[in-house]
């Protein structure tokens, strides 16, 4: 293993997580190898870290482009240091709604008081993207698999083409690199992944509105409904104050109204 990543292969085993560390150069996609490997039976908890991806991806079928380059939603390119891993773990969840809410809330919390988060899956930094989440699970006889997929842009971009520039960790936490990061945040994404699996969304609920970056904002949903942001219920579904009421939105994507939004200064 690279030398950078020894303490955190060794913190990992002195806090007994039962985890296996696994840093790789290459891969095509962290959340596709650790599906790959659910799929063939392999279900041990594990962290699996790549270098590089040659094929990472987002939230509703889009790309992730990491390490060296990374698509904003116009498909342009801007190049960066990034952070890209997937941890796989059997959970036991009644309740799958609000996870990405959760984890969210865990690495925001583990990096930094200035992070936001934009319902549903992605970390904010002055209303830029710093960070995204990808959950995935894969039923393995009768327990399931939750795979649990982070990217985080690390340093600064190159030009960037992209509408909206991206954010990235080390403007807040100078000069940090990926072990780092990881170790930082691993010890509270395990526990917030066991205090979902005992109680669901509804304790991190207060949390995620004192980072909600949505809060406040004139947004629009896919459908074309339009709608002020109030928060997010017991569930982590987003409160939307509509011009029929409010809404309870579980799995629209939402999209901040630009360049006027009214939220809240992260
Ligand atoms: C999003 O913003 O829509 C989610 C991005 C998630 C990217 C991470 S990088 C590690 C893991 N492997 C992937 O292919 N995707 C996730």
């Amino acid at each position: 293993m690279a030398p950078d990543y020894q303490s955190l292969g060794l913190a990992l085993s002195q806090q007994q997580t039962g985890l296996v560390l696994e840093v790789v150069d290459s891969l095509d996609s962290t959340n596709s190898e650790l599906m790959r490997r659910a799929r063939a039976g392999i279900g041990q908890p594990t962290l699996l870290v790549a270098q590089h991806q040659t094929a990472g991806r987002g939230r509703l079928g889009r790309q992730w482009l990491s390490q060296e380059h990374q698509t904003g939603n116009d498909g342009s390119r801007a190049a960066g240091e990034s952070l890209t891993f997937s941890l796989v773990l059997p959970l036991t969840v009644a309740d799958w709604s609000g996870l990405s809410l959760a984890v969210g809330l865990s690495l925001a919390s583990s990096l930094h008081p200035d992070l936001r988060l934009k319902w549903p899956n992605d970390i904010w930094l002055e209303q830029r993207k710093l960070a995204g989440i990808l959950i995935e699970t894969v039923a393995i006889g009768s327990a399931r698999l939750a795979i649990v997929g982070v990217g985080i842009n690390l340093g600064p971009r190159g030009a960037s083409g992209l509408a909206r520039a991206p954010a990235w960790l080390q403007e807040v936490v100078p000069q940090i690199d990926a072990p780092t990061t990881l170790l930082r945040l691993v010890p509270g994404l395990l526990r917030t992944l066991q205090e979902f699996e005992s109680l669901g969304f509804a304790p991190f609920r207060a949390g995620f509105a004192q980072r909600d970056a949505l809060f406040g904002a004139s947004v629009s949903l896919s459908d074309g409904t339009l709608g002020s942001a109030e928060g997010v219920d017991a569930r982590g579904a987003l409160l939307l104050r509509t011009a029929q009421g409010l809404r309870a939105i579980s799995s629209d994507e939402v999209s901040l109204r630009a360049p006027s939004t009214g939220a809240k200064a992260a």
